[in-house]
């Protein structure tokens, strides 16, 4: 901590008059894996379902976020980890604006993510993993990034150079490998849908 001087100032507005005027609860939708599993994928066309259904909603995406907030980051585990904390504060004021955030990264780092979760109240973090063997994703090789990593042109790569540390209790598992996008995207609306988020 570096200044001790702050303190907590509590507005008039807080987060159940926000998502009373919504008409919906908040929560955070923390999607793992590896590069070229489907995180963006899934989290965009679940976005556009959201939206759709008039739920308030906001993707936080890992290339996009490198490119602002983040661009002072790289790969090392250190900068990972500052990474996700940041990501993790970002998520957490979203929440109490009562938005449904959606994080996709690859958060390698168990710790890490547990740091987040560690952030918010019980039941407002719901852990997604995009679970896909690592070979399905090098075959897809969206961004021609793994043949960068096999040649080592890119170092530290998740699942290549550098580890990829899988969840184990994450609320969600689903592998897009096996499962379809519409049927990815209908199992993380059934889970909302059995535990309440949807409504208020
Ligand atoms: S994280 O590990 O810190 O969570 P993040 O999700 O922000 O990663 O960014 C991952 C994206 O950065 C990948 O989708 C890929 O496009 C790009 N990238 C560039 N270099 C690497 C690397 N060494 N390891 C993993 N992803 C990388």
């Amino acid at each position: 901590m570096k200044n001790n001087n702050i303190y907590w100032h509590h507005g008039i507005v807080n987060r159940k008059h926000r998502e009373k005027s919504k008409g919906h609860r908040s929560c955070c939708l923390w999607f793992t894996g590896l590069s070229g599993s489907g995180k963006s994928t899934t989290a965009c066309h679940f976005e556009e379902y959201l939206h759709r259904n008039g739920v308030h909603s906001y993707l936080l995406d890992g290339d996009n976020i490198r490119h602002g907030l983040n661009k002072d980051l790289g790969f090392s585990p250190e900068d990972r980890c500052e990474n996700i904390r940041r990501i993790g504060e970002t998520a957490k004021l979203f929440v109490d604006a009562g938005v449904v955030v959606l994080a996709s990264f690859i958060s390698p780092y168990i710790k890490d993510r547990q740091a987040v979760r560690q952030l918010f109240c019980e039941g407002d973090f719901i852990e997604i993993h995009v679970s896909c063997a690592l070979d399905v994703c090098e075959q897809r090789d969206p961004k021609g990034l793994y043949k960068k990593a096999r040649s080592g042109e890119i170092s530290n790569f998740t699942g290549i150079s550098a580890p990829y540390e899988a969840p184990v209790s994450a609320e969600i598992i689903i592998d897009t490998g096996v499962s379809s996008l519409e049927e990815n995207v209908v199992q993380i609306v059934s889970y909302l849908q059995q535990n309440n988020y949807l409504h208020m």
